[in-house]
This record gives structure tokens, C-alpha cells and sequence, in this order.
């Protein structure tokens, strides 16, 4: 008896049930003829062990509490493949008792071994299903797709029918059970944490490895790549369960499509600040750059938004100088994505912080010019904030502080954020103008903004953005028409004395408007609008405290009250 594959596929059809009746006599059969065989005893004894396993897993089949678990589709073809499994070690059986066996010896042996380790795989599918809970319940639930009102057990039990059919049935069920894990995670967020916990999620990277089905590794990877963007707990199992080496490969390899949703999934993982060190590990930094370098719009920006989230490790830091990263990054702030030229600078301002070697690198690439034309060119703020931060690293070297120094525009630009950007902003151009050598001509193009800065002045947070103010306005101030113009205005003035008042608390740092008041004492229009504007007093109460500088004004103004005093009483 040799089954045919044309009796396994007519069995296809059968009934569970009645595919049963046919499998339970023989496997009593085997098991017991199994014991007086005499040639390959040891074999055999490993195969009737698995046998008696099956029988014990087919009995929990049959006796199953629900009258429905032979409807399961697995079933259909679990089922039959044993049968015709069986009939074979049933021949092999046959052969083997027989004396006068005389086929091939290693044969034979090989026979066994592939008949024996199938059992073991069908053994392992059957034991699988049992363990799902699956065929516990109605499969006319199971079988549908969770809408958004459907019971936490419901999305459950979909998740463990949905695994079992993936790892167990045949490629028409893998592909069904992806594209309905693809369904139900795109209707529904919060399901990626029962995945996450629910679902075998090895199997699932297991399926990106390049030797499996292609059609079937598309769609483990869009998978893959959901769970990474969609829920911290997904992200983390991917991870955990080795995601990243798969995820570069087939970053390297990948169709364009593929590359593009394993460049999602590289960038979403990466986020995660403690599993960015692993991309060195699996050496990903070479893949990385040449991604940039050769892939789509759409690869590129998420593959950039990976090493941004990098660049601040070491070892990456080290890949990518030998790798020649800089320049294809230099190259990104010309990209016509905006997202593109937002994770190129945030990246390069990374590099840029770590030390003289980066930036020189970076500017010797052109990578200042390009990112100075870049704040005229962004449209959101947060473009804007990257690429203001990229500049403001490179400007710790003394080239760069030159040059941004003599750029009238971009002294401009920046003063224009002071007055008109987010906080964010504001912080990084007051911080960047308070380190440059600014000319005059230049200190007068900026003078509009020193209300803004003595706004900034008041500002709590973030943590020395008051003192950088302070510095800057300092600055601007030592330009005599600008001190002039600051004097015209009484609300400017009122409003630095208002924030010396030691009633004030949301002003903490006194010392501030008094130096800047100081700077500026020295006209006598300023010293009488100081008076007029109640300064004495908070003085003196300052003074008393011994914050610096607060006596040395108040005398200077009690100077000029008294000249006033003198003043009125000669002209009485
Ligand atoms: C078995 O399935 C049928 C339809 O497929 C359903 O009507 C019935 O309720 C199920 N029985 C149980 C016990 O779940
Ligand atoms: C999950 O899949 C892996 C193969 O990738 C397998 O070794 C393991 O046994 C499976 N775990 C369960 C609980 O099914
Ligand atoms: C003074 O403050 C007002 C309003 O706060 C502002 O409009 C004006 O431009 C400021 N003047 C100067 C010279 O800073």
C-alpha cells in the first residue's frame, strides 16, 4: 500500500469526521505491529512513541466540549495528510516485517527518518490547535473579523485562530490569516497589544527570512512593520523577538516596496533609546547609508529618521564616519521632503554636538550654507527647529561662529524668531545670537526684538533661556539709538521695573532687570522714566537683600532725584 498524492488530495474533501474513522484503526494497528518489528527497532521505537502521543491528542480532539471543533478548516487538511502519513509507515511497516525485505538498507534508513520527523510536524500542528482554545468555541465566531464593538475575548480567540492557521496551515492560510491580522490591526490600534501578548510573534520575524515564500514574507513584513509604528507593547515584541536583523535585511535586498515598509518598522524600533545600540550590532549602519543613498523618497526618510534616532551612540557615530554617512546626510537637506531635511539636520545636529571632527566633516561638505538656506525655506516649526539646532551645534566652532557673525541675514532671520517663533525657537535663536560677535550696523538691524527678549526675560522655563535673554538684550542695548528708542517707549520701561519688584515672584532672578536698567542709566531721560515708574523703592528693598548691583543703581537715581528736587525748588 503506497498512497498516492492523488488519494491525498481526493481525502482533502472528506469529512474530519470520517477521515477519523479511517485513521484510528490503523494507528492501533501500527502501534501494536510497530512492537515486533526486527530490523531498524530503534527507529521504530521513536515512531511508535509519537504515535502514542497522537492517539492521546486525537482522543482530546474527539472529546472536545464543543460539537463544532471538526468544522475547524484546519482539519481539513491536518487530518487527511495524517492519514495518508499513516498508510505510509503502514507500508514501511510492512517492508520492514517482512523477512524477506531486500530493498536498499540506507533507503529504508531514510525513509523512516522523513516519514518520522513529519510526524513529528503534524504532531506539533495538532498539539498546537488543541492548545489555541480555538476549537473550544463556535467557529462561527471565530471565523469572523472583530468589528470595533466586539467582546476582548472575541479579538482574543480571532488572534489565536489567526496564529494557529498562519503557523500551521498551508500558504492559501498563511496568506488569509496575514491579510486578516493586517485587517484587524488597521481597524483596530488597541488589538496590537493582543497580538503582542496573544500571538506567536517569533513566527510571525520567522516568515521574514529570505528563504521562505515571497508573497508570504510581503505580508508578514507589512505586519511587522504596523506593529512597530502602532503600540509601544508591539514594538517592544518585535524587537524582543529578534525583528531588527530580518528587518535590515530585507532593508538591503528588499523590492522597493519592501525596503520602504522595513525602513517604517527600522525608524519606529530605533525610537526606542534603548534599542538603538543594536543597530551596530547587527552592523546596520552600512545599510542604512546605503539606503539613503540608492533608495526611494519614501525609504530614505524613514531609513534618516533611523539614524537620528542612532546617532547618538558611540559605536553608531564610529559606523557612520568609516561608512561615509555625512555627506549623504549633507545631501538629504536638499531632498525635496520636507520630513527628509527635518531628520537629516536633527541627525547632523547630533553629530554636530558630539565633537570638532563631525562638524568640520559637516562643513567641509557644505553642510552650513545648505542648512542656513533652509530657515528661509522651511514651512512647519519643527523643520525649522532642527535645522536651527544643527546650526547651533556647528557653531561651537570658531569658523562657524565667524561666519554666522558676518551674515547680516541670518542675523535677521534670527531676530525675526525672537519675536515671532515658539518658545522652542526663541530659546535656540536667542541662544545661537547671544554666542555670536555681533556688529553694530547689525545689533541696530535686530533692535525690533528687545521687547521680545525682555519678554524672554520673564520666562521660567526652559532653565536659562532668562539669562540668555538677559545677555542678548545686554548686547543689542549697547548700541546707544538702540538704548534711545528702548527709553522712548514707557511700557518697556515699566515693565523692567515691574519685574524688579520683589513683590514679583514670578520674576525670580532680580539681578537681571537691574543689570540691564544699570546698562542703561546712563541717560538722564531713562533715569527720570525710572522714578516716574516707581523704581526707588523696589531698589532700596533690593539693595537690603544684596542682590548685585541693586545699590549702585539706587544711588545713581537718588542722584538724579535730588537734581530733580533742586530743579523744582530753583524754579519755585
Ligand atoms: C456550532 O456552529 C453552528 C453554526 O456553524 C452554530 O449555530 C452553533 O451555535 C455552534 N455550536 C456551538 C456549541 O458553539
Ligand atoms: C512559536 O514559533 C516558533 C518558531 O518560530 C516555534 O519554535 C515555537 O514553538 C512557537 N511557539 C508556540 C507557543 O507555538
Ligand atoms: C516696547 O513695548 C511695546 C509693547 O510691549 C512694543 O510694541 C514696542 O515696540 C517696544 N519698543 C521698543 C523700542 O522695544
Amino acid at each position: 500500500m503506497h498512497p498516492s498524492s492523488s488519494t491525498a488530495a481526493a481525502a482533502t474533501t472528506e469529512a474530519p469526521l470520517s477521515v477519523l474513522d479511517q485513521i484510528n484503526p490503523i494507528l492501533s494497528l501500527l502501534i501494536v505491529s510497530s512492537l515486533s518489528v526486527k530490523t531498524f527497532t530503534g527507529r521504530w521505537q521513536t515512531i511508535r512513541s509519537r504515535l502514542t502521543s497522537l492517539q492521546t491528542s486525537l482522543n482530546s480532539l474527539t472529546s472536545s466540549p464543543s460539537p463544532n471543533w471538526s468544522s475547524n478548516p484546519l482539519l481539513l487538511t491536518l487530518l487527511p495528510n495524517l492519514l495518508s502519513l499513516l498508510l505510509r509507515l503502514h507500508s514501511l511497516l510492512t517492508q520492514c516485517s517482512s523477512s524477506s525485505y531486500s530493498g536498499g538498507k540506507l533507503h529504508m534508513q531514510s525513509d523512516l527518518d522523513i516519514s518520522s520527523s513529519s510526524l513529528s510536524d503534524l504532531l506539533h500542528s495538532l498539539d498546537l490547535l488543541l492548545r489555541s482554545g480555538v476549537l473550544q468555541v463556535s467557529n462561527a465566531i471565530v471565523l469572523s473579523q472583530p468589528g470595533v464593538s466586539s467582546s476582548k475575548e472575541d479579538v482574543l480567540l480571532f488572534v489565536k485562530d489567526l496564529f494557529t492557521r498562519l503557523q500551521i496551515g498551508g500558504v492559501e492560510f498563511k496568506r488569509k490569516a496575514l491579510e486578516s491580522l493586517l485587517q484587524l490591526l488597521s481597524s483596530d490600534e488597541k488589538s496590537a497589544g493582543v497580538v503582542a501578548r496573544e500571538g506567536n510573534i517569533s513566527y510571525l520575524i520567522h516568515l521574514l527570512d529570505l528563504t521562505g515564500h515571497y508573497a508570504i514574507r510581503e505580508l508578514a513584513l507589512s505586519a511587522v512593520s504596523v506593529l512597530a509604528r502602532c503600540s509601544e507593547e508591539s514594538r517592544k515584541s518585535i524587537f524582543e523577538a529578534g525583528a531588527l536583523g530580518p528587518l535590515l535585511r530585507l532593508l538591503e535586498v528588499g523590492s522597493v516596496a519592501m525596503k520602504e515598509k522595513a525602513a517604517v518598522a527600522v525608524e519606529a524600533i530605533t525610537a526606542d533609546l534603548e534599542n538603538a545600540w543594536a543597530i551596530s550590532a547587527y552592523g546596520g549602519v552600512s545599510v542604512l547609508v546605503e539606503a539613503i543613498r540608492s533608495g526611494s523618497p519614501v525609504t530614505q526618510s524613514h531609513t534618516v529618521g533611523a539614524i537620528r534616532n542612532v546617532a547618538v551612540v558611540d559605536d553608531v557615530r564610529v559606523a557612520l564616519a568609516e561608512e561615509a554617512g555625512v555627506p549623504v546626510l549633507v545631501q538629504l537637506l536638499s531632498s525635496s521632503s520636507a520630513a527628509a531635511q527635518e531628520k537629516a539636520s536633527c541627525a547632523l545636529a547630533t553629530l554636530a554636538e558630539s565633537g570638532e571632527y563631525f562638524r568640520a566633516l559637516i562643513v567641509q561638505e557644505r553642510g552650513l550654507q545648505k542648512l542656513m538656506r533652509l530657515i528661509g525655506e522651511c514651512s512647519g516649526s519643527e523643520a525649522l527647529e532642527s535645522v536651527l539646532r544643527a546650526i547651533s551645534s556647528l557653531s561651537a566652532s570658531a569658523q562657524v561662529s565667524r561666519t554666522l557673525s558676518s551674515s547680516t541675514a541670518f542675523i535677521v532671520q534670527n531676530g525675526e524668531l525672537i519675536k515671532h517663533g515658539n518658545l522652542i525657537l526663541q530659546h535656540t535663536a536667542v541662544s545661537l545670537l547671544a554666542k555670536l560677535s555681533i556688529s553694530d550696523g547689525n545689533k541696530r538691524a535686530i533692535s525690533s526684538c528687545t521687547s521680545s527678549l525682555i519678554k524672554l526675560m520673564e520666562s521660567p522655563k526652559p532653565v536659562g533661556l532668562n539669562e540668555l535673554a538677559a545677555k542678548l538684550l545686554m548686547e543689542v542695548l549697547s548700541v546707544r539709538s538702540n538704548r534711545k528708542d528702548l527709553v522712548k517707549d514707557e511700557k518697556n520701561i515699566t515693565r523692567l521695573v515691574h519685574m524688579m519688584d520683589p513683590a514679583n515672584e514670578v520674576v525670580a532672578a532680580k539681578r537681571l532687570p537691574v543689570t540691564v536698567l544699570a546698562a542703561m542709566s546712563d541717560s538722564h531721560g531713562c533715569r527720570k522714566r525710572l522714578l516716574a515708574a516707581g523704581a526707588y523703592p523696589h531698589l532700596l528693598r533690593l539693595a537690603e537683600m544684596d542682590v548685585t548691583g541693586a545699590r549702585k543703581l539706587a544711588q545713581r537715581l537718588a542722584g538724579s532725584k535730588i537734581k530733580s528736587l533742586f530743579g523744582r525748588a530753583w524754579r519755585a
